[in-house]
């Protein structure tokens, strides 16, 4: 099986990362994480990164101005033959560039189901509006921030006495389930962009993540 070459993007502690390194070392998954980029040196990542043996660069943003920084990361990505990106806690703006250069083979994970709560202090927007339902979206990624077509998504129910940061670690554990699965799609060829939609393809022999929580009685 060929298996897809993936260069993730993160900022901090990696830990969306760390759920795509494990999937990829099944021997069945798609893709392969071929390296790691952050634009921290100091991101919590990089030590897991290493630690599973995934080839590493870190950068200091402040080094760089924006198509600095882009350009040093496409240089890396490019030397280690990578297919598809993947953002996981990327914390820097993405200039028309590096969007337009790997369209339709960037993908990003956001805390919220879009298209709502795009942005940041998704989960006590979410509170605060009332809402019964959160959760987290994976999607191809488009210049404005929080958009692009749809790859897959998780829900998960606001749970009475939930603060932010109650809400943020169920969510976080969906997102370590649904990034794999996400990426699986993409990286198979089984997700893939037609016109500003994706469309989805015999995804029959991917397990999906667990069926979508509603709020209990
Ligand atoms: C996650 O909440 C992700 O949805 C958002 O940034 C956070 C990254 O966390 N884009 P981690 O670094 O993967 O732990």
């Amino acid at each position: 099986m060929k298996r897809t070459r993936v260069g993730i993007l993160i900022s901090g502690g990696g830990s969306n990362m760390s759920a795509l390194i494990a999937a990829s070392q099944k021997p069945d998954y798609p893709a392969e994480i071929a390296i790691v980029a952050s634009s921290r040196p100091d991101a919590g990542g990089l030590d897991k990164a290493r630690a599973a043996g995934v080839p590493s660069v870190a950068f200091d943003h402040r080094l760089h101005d924006r198509a600095g920084l882009e350009m040093a990361v496409d240089a890396e990505l490019e030397a280690a033959g990578v297919e598809l990106v993947c953002l996981a806690g990327w914390m820097r703006l993405l200039s028309p560039y590096f969007v337009e250069k790997w369209k339709n083979r960037l993908i990003n994970i956001h805390p919220a189901l879009l298209p709502s709560f795009r942005g940041l202090h998704t989960h006590q927007r979410a509170l605060d509006e009332g809402v019964t339902l959160h959760g987290c979206t994976v999607h191809f990624v488009r210049q404005e921030v929080d958009t692009g077509p749809i790859i897959a998504q998780a829900a998960v129910p606001i749970l009475p006495g939930d603060d932010a940061e109650r809400l943020a670690a169920r969510v976080l554990a969906a997102e370590h389930r649904l990034y794999p699965h996400a990426l699986a799609l993409v990286a198979s060829g089984r997700a893939r962009v037609d016109g500003e939609r994706m469309v989805l393809t015999a995804a029959g022999d991917i397990p999906a993540p667990e069926p979508l929580f509603s709020p209990a009685l």
